[in-house]
């Protein structure tokens, strides 16, 4: 059983370890946690996040592309800009080719990214459909967008969509695999779902 009074103590000090680096949000921790042990990223690559504000993952994957790598960002939240990315202000259902005029050499992505999630209504089977929903869409952007070779991570919950994500991730990638870390709150049901090598 989790100690509510321990995950908040370790909340507060990835948010403070987030801020003190400049990052718009504790979510970028988790990323640079799932970077280090599972995805590598090279100089100029190019990378799609989806569910981007307001933008932590957006500043980890622009610093390790480097100047020469491409960074497009999708919300349905306005974002501030984060230089040297770009910004698509749509719901991810509705991405189309010509969204990607501005960088369209850089069109298959390298890696796709998903932290998006839905408004919660804390009933479960609510949840979990809202998020098999979104889950789909990435699938599309995948399938879509996605170089032969490449990336994605998606985030899920604990239960039906994560047994939908891998099992659906197993069908269009070489590895499938699982990753909290150890920045997301214990007491939450999210948890990230990674494919490698995109059939
Ligand atoms: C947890 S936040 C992302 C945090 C971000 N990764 C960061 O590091 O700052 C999830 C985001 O997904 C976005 N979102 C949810 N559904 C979406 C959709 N259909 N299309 C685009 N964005 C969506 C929400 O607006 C929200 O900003």
């Amino acid at each position: 059983m989790s100690n509510p009074k321990t995950n908040y103590r370790d909340g507060d000090a990835y948010t403070r370890m987030a801020k003190k680096a400049g990052y718009r949000s504790r979510a970028s921790l988790k990323l640079k946690e799932i970077l280090k042990k599972d995805i590598s990223i090279k100089k100029g690559m190019s990378i799609i996040d989806l569910g981007s504000f307001p933008g932590g993952w957006t500043q980890v994957v622009k610093e390790s592309v480097g100047n020469k790598g491409t960074v497009a960002a999708v919300d349905i939240q306005d974002m501030k800009e984060i230089k040297g990315t770009f910004f698509i202000h749509k719901s991810i259902a509705e991405l189309e080719d010509d969204d990607f005029e501005e960088f369209r050499e850089k069109v298959p992505f390298d890696l796709v990214l998903s932290d998006m999630a839905p408004n919660i209504s804390g009933i479960r089977e609510t949840d979990d459909a809202q998020m098999i929903y979104l889950v789909e869409n990435v699938l599309s952007v995948i399938d879509k967008f996605l170089k032969k070779g490449g990336s994605a991570l998606i985030k899920v919950f604990q239960g039906e969509s994560l047994d939908y994500t891998r099992n659906a991730l197993s069908d269009r990638f070489k590895t499938c695999k699982v990753n909290k870390p150890s920045a997301s709150r214990s007491n939450s049901k999210e948890t990230y779902v990674i494919g490698k090598e995109f059939k």
